[in-house]
């Protein structure tokens, strides 16, 4: 019998999720539940490292939830649950922290970059990327679809497996980070990454009038109508390629290359290009948010089908390490 691929990835709820989050993986990840066996869950422990605000990490679990459920991920077809919701993955990291250098950790982007930022370092900002590795190994996921940022904690996450499987013995799938190159960094309003960090982001649930303000101050550079322009180095193209279909893109491509096109224009095309194609989600989110009660029920279910996949795996990692006496 063939393996089916075990499909993997986690959100923070740290904020209303954005174009960033939907192209850079939340896309990815709904379309793998068709050909994958999908475990998906949204990271509140993770979340602990820098919100502080109990009522506020509440929310946005479960508003990270419903987007989530709102844009397409089926529950019955997929493992969708809160970290937070499964102890195996807290019990998991401990056991990662003993076999887990200092210097690996020392080594991470995510945290050195979060430093700069000026985010206090406490320990668990540090010890991130173990939970994160436990997150994947503790379901034996073969793929992790991230965006590119992600890409090093699911290696380090891979170099942890390892780790534990040359100490203890053979336990964990080596897990593989997947990115696709075309969408690895969706850029936002300002042409840096798009992020919930620099505000500069078009949020998927978005108003209509926010919708405008926001595409309407996408930066372009200052060539004038008459001149030709670059679409590949045009945020604004990069963007609107992410929603037009393949013949538009073309067409836009044309437009870009000939003296006549004026941004204003293309930004009122991606405008309505961004609400039409959200449109069936916004409906089906705001049906979701009628029965809270319902949203729960799944998050529930789907907790229990996730702990019951960790366990087994757990409770072979308790007797590799010496829990079991
Ligand atoms: P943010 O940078 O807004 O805090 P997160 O770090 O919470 O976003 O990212 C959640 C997921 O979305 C990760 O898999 C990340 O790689 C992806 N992602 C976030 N922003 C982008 C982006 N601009 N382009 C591509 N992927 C992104
Ligand atoms: N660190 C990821 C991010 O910030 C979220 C995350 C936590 C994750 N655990 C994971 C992603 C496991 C993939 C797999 O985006």
């Amino acid at each position: 019998m063939s393996h089916t691929l075990r499909v993997l990835s986690g959100i923070q709820p740290s904020g209303r999720l954005h174009l960033g989050n939907y192209f850079g993986m939340m896309k990815s990840m709904i379309e793998w539940q068709e050909k994958s066996d999908l475990f998906c869950f949204i990271v509140n422990l993770h979340a602990l490292t820098s919100v502080f605000n109990p009522e506020l990490l509440a929310r946005n679990t479960l508003e990270a939830a419903t987007d989530f459920l709102a844009l397409g991920l089926d529950p019955e077809r997929s493992t969708f649950w809160v970290q937070g919701d499964v102890w195996q993955h807290a019990e998991l990291a401990w056991l990662l922290h003993n076999i887990t250098s200092m210097g690996l950790l020392e080594r991470c982007h995510a945290y050195k970059e979060k430093l700069a930022k000026g985010l206090v370092p406490n320990h668990g900002l540090f010890a991130y990327p173990v939970l994160m590795a436990a997150d994947i190994i503790l379901y034996q996921a073969d793929l992790v679809p991230v965006g590119r940022d992600q890409k090093q904690h699911v290696e380090v996450a891979r170099d942890i497996a390892s780790s534990f499987n040359h100490t203890y013995g053979e336990t964990f799938v080596l897990p593989e980070p997947l990115i696709d190159n075309y969408l690895a960094t969706i850029p936002g309003l300002d042409g840096q990454k798009m992020s919930k960090s620099y505000n500069n982001t078009i949020d998927i649930f978005i108003d209509q009038a926010e919708l405008k303000r926001r595409v309407m101050a996408i930066v372009t550079d200052t060539r004038g109508v008459n001149e030709i322009k670059d679409p590949d180095s045009c945020n604004l193209y990069a963007l609107y390629r992410l929603f037009a279909t393949p013949d538009r893109v073309v067409e836009m491509r044309e437009r870009y290359l000939k003296p006549g096109l004026k941004y204003v224009d293309v930004k009122k095309e991606l405008i309505e290009l961004i609400w039409i194609y959200f449109a069936p989600h916004r409906e089906k989110r705001a049906e979701l948010v009628k029965d809270v009660a319902g949203i729960y029920d799944i998050l529930k279910t789907g907790a229990a089908k996730a702990r019951a996949v960790a366990e087994i795996t757990m409770a072979e990692a308790r007797c590799k390490v010496g829990l079991r006496y």
